[in-house]
């Protein structure tokens, strides 16, 4: 498999394609003429490295340069485990993945030399919150040894600036010796910096929809992606942390990006790497458009491509869907999404899923959009888009916790990919505000051991068949059911967002 991953990052798609198909390349003349057109490679590469200097802009010799690192740097064994949280008092009949404290505490005990972590905003004890809850304690410690890890490895954090108050938990790192740089998003794009992602030693990954918020590990659905030995995939990822680190401190936004922000890997040109052992494509997307540097996938194109792929179904699960801006003034109509979603299901009879969140605080002019995506579906034409929603419920107690009990899921799943990410899904998400995603493509494996993909969608089915979904029809009274969830009469000043 090596040799498939080398060759694979050198020869362009296209002649790829065509020189050997999967099954061709199992032939042996194949595997020689690969071989030898992958040395052929490599020496190139080598001497192209000597021959040029270091080139500092986008120039092709920087490329060759950086290539030539991430060739040798991709040996590494990848490997990859979905982690959620799971709300206490929910129950599934299909068993869940690891939680997404067990694999930030497996994090900070792998941590040797640094921690970066993009953030939107901290508030992982119940001082924060003003609460006494016992479920605070997993977030309680989470801060307890990260502040531990500052005063011993080289711990960053970049936060939005709007996000970063309450200020208690990062005053708290700080104090114990954690770089932290705010970004100010609003002023830079009228966004907010919403990322949230973990990058270990420049070897282990996370990346999901929690925050770094308590509620985030015991009383708020989150899932998440956890990559372990994978140097390759955080060395990309780091890149993107960066780029906050550096608009934390310049508060303006390069353009063009300087060439160490740019990167090989996108939709086109997928990293290829073992993740648990089967052969994979990856790359990681970026939001909003000005954050990207050249070579970077925008989130948008991301999603929309990762749809257009799809042959049988997309699932989608994320907090709020809508085809329109939210915090612009005025709010605009914004249907990429949406007409891409109508367009696969009309043009491909793809099976299309949505299962949104409810809750007290859902944006009331989501439900008219999703009855209206919920209207195509029609047998008799094929039509089959369905939506569903998802509703956390709370006791009398969880009830007094304000800001939970919610589905805060941003991911994906489709017959071939599985894609999760950080942000909602609306306009605003897209345009001016930073989030990042992961996209694993292992259509082409045929490794016995699950995919990523069938994991996902694993997760969507239970979800989506589980007790606490309800279909959304034309007649379905919305506003009662998200209501059903509630009641609490926030004990702090309610935060515009999660
Ligand atoms: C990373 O790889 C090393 C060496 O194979 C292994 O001992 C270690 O357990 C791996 N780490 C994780 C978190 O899987
Ligand atoms: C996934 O990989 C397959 C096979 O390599 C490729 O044809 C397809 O375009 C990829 N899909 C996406 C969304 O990247
Ligand atoms: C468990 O499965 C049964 C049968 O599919 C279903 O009726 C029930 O609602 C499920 N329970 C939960 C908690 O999802
Ligand atoms: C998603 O959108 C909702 C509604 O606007 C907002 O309350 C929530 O904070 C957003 N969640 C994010 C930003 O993930």
């Amino acid at each position: 498999m090596k040799t498939d991953v080398t060759y694979n990052q050198m020869v362009d798609e296209d002649s790829r394609r065509q020189g050997c198909s999967r099954r061709a390349r199992l032939d042996s003349r194949c595997w020689i003429a690969l071989a030898s057109l992958a040395c052929v490679l490599v020496a190139a590469v080598v001497l192209y490295r000597f021959l040029t200097p270091p080139a500092s802009s986008d120039h092709p010799a920087s490329v060759a340069s950086r290539l030539g690192e991430k060739l040798e740097s991709c040996s590494d064994p990848c490997r990859i485990v979905l982690v959620e949280s799971i709300p206490e008092g929910l129950e599934f009949n299909s068993s869940s993945n690891p939680s997404i404290f067990q694999a930030w505490s497996r994090l900070m005990s792998e941590a040797r030399s640094s921690v970066d972590i993009a953030s939107f905003y901290w508030t992982l004890t119940n001082e924060d919150t003003g609460t006494h809850e016992p479920t605070a304690s997993q977030g309680e410690e989470v801060l307890k040894r990260l502040a531990e890890l500052s005063g011993k490895l080289d711990v960053r954090i970049a936060v939005d600036l709007q996000g970063g108050k309450p200020q208690a938990d990062l005053t708290l790192l700080r104090d114990s010796g954690a770089a932290i740089r705010t970004v100010d998003m609003r002023a830079l794009t009228s966004g907010v910096l919403h990322t949230k992602f973990w990058v270990v030693d420049k070897k282990h990954i996370y990346i999901g929809s929690a925050n770094m918020d308590w509620r985030s590990l015991t009383q708020v659905k989150e899932l998440g992606a956890v990559v372990y030995n994978c140097s390759c995939l955080a060395a990309d990822l780091e890149k993107i942390f960066e780029a906050y680190w550096l608009v934390g401190e310049s508060e303006s936004i390069p353009s063009p990006w300087p060439s160490s922000f740019s990167t090989l890997y996108n939709k086109d040109t997928p990293l290829q790497l073992p993740l648990n052992s089967t052969p994979s494509s990856v790359y990681l997307s970026s939001s909003p458009p000005s954050f990207c540097a050249a070579g970077r996938t925008p989130d948008l194109q991301s999603i929309l491509s990762v749809m257009d792929d799809a042959e049988k179904f997309i699932y989608i699960a994320v907090m709020n869907y809508l085809p329109t801006t939210e915090f612009t003034h005025p709010k605009r109509y914004w249907a990429d999404i949406d007409t891409q979603l109508r367009r696969s299901a009309f043009e491909k009879r793809v099976g299309v899923r949505l299962l949104i969140s409810c809750w007290p605080n859902s944006p009331p002019v989501m439900f008219p959009f999703l009855k209206s995506l919920s209207s195509v579906h029609d047998s008799k034409n094929k039509l089959d888009i369905q939506v569903r929603l998802f509703v956390v419920p709370a006791d009398p107690r969880q009830k007094q916790i304000p800001y939970a009990r919610v589905n805060h899921n941003k991911y994906m799943v489709t017959d071939k990919v599985a894609y999760i990410g950080t942000s909602n899904w609306s306009g605003d998400y897209f345009l001016n505000t930073a989030g990042s995603a992961l996209v694993v493509n292992q259509t082409g494996s045929q490794s016995p051991d699950p995919s990523v993909q069938s994991q996902l969608k694993a997760v969507f089915d239970r979800d989506w068949h589980s007790a606490y979904s309800t279909p959304v029809t034309h007649s379905s009274n919305l506003k009662n059911l998200c209501m059903r969830s509630i009641a609490p009469t926030p004990q702090i000043q309610p935060r515009e967002e999660l």
